[in-house]
């Protein structure tokens, strides 16, 4: 296990890497440069135009599923990202960077909760404008929707109930069985063949939600849950009896997913973010979710 989470680790930064290509962190060319490149159209460039025709059409003008609005395809059960407030609204570090982002394009969030395995879908189907639901950049999610500039880390954690022996990760190989939510990459890890570094399907039990994962760890139907990390700092605070192991992590990014039919809106969203993060809005809202120390 230990060499696999090493090996998906060196994977996801390769692909967070792949996925700030031609983003900010390329050091900007002098403008010279940027104008004969522009002339002389690359092979990447005359690919992204290949794969998004709609690019022309939506210049100048967001289309999003219903008029004024951007929709949000999310899972709110995973704190401090999103969750169900005490008055029923919704609130959370994803809820405010999406309702910044909507208010700079002119648009009023919704937020469309549903079950974590169905927000890539639902942007894809054109059911919702956007997945943002501390969702992990993957590569097979690469081919079903475009990612936006990361946000955020998130890091896989193992949750035990104290005093329990299962105190690694090689331990969770010990004939375990291992809490996840559906379709996440915790999921995808801890489900993978032996061989392939997982524990084979038949060791994890998936659940629609983070905190059903737990309470079958609360009720001794599963022996550990893996989730992202301050989602499990929220249920191991709520939770009396659990602890969080100190071992070794897959650290992820997490990103929007936007249709791939629709190009404008996604550099619209993209561009929105990656404003809020230059002028500090981002890490504003992070820190009131999440103390430095932690
Ligand atoms: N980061 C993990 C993934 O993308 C888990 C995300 C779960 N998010 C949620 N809102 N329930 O697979």
């Amino acid at each position: 296990m230990k060499k696999y989470f090493a090996l998906l680790l060196a994977g996801v930064m390769a692909l967070s890497l792949a996925a700030c290509g031609g983003s900010s962190s390329a050091p900007a060319a002098p403008a010279e440069t940027q104008k004969e490149e522009a002339a002389a159209e690359t092979p990447a460039e005359e690919k992204a135009e290949a794969e998004a025709p709609a690019a022309a059409e939506t210049a100048g003008e967001i289309k999003t599923i219903e008029a004024g609005k951007l929709h949000m395809a999310t899972n709110a059960a995973f704190p401090p990202y999103e969750m169900i407030s005490d008055n029923g609204g919704f609130e959370g570090i994803d809820v405010e960077i999406a309702t910044a982002i909507a208010q700079k394009l002119g648009l009023e969030l919704v937020v469309d909760d549903m079950e974590f395995n169905s927000v890539i879908i639902s942007v894809q189907g054109g059911k919702s404008d956007i997945a943002m639901a501390g969702l992990t950049v993957t590569d097979e999610r690469k081919q079903n929707v475009d990612f936006t500039e990361s946000y955020a880390t998130g890091v896989q954690v193992i949750i035990v109930p104290e005093g329990s022996d299962i105190q690694t990760v090689d331990d969770l190989a010990n004939d375990k069985m291992i809490g996840v939510q559906d379709g996440t990459t915790g999921y995808i890890y801890c489900s993978a063949k032996v061989a392939d570094g997982g524990y084979g399907e038949d060791h994890v039990s998936s659940y629609p939600n983070g905190a059903m994962a737990i309470e079958a760890l609360k009720g001794g139907k599963v022996d550990a849950v893996v989730i992202d990390n301050e989602p499990a700092k929220a249920f191991v605070a709520a939770n009396d009896g659990l602890k969080i192991l100190d071992t070794e992590y897959i650290i992820e990014n997490y990103a929007i997913g936007i249709s791939k039919d629709n190009p404008g809106l996604r550099d619209a969203v993209n561009n929105a973010l990656k404003e809020l993060i230059a002028d500090g809005t981002v890490k504003t809202i992070v820190d009131k979710y999440i103390n430095a120390e932690n």
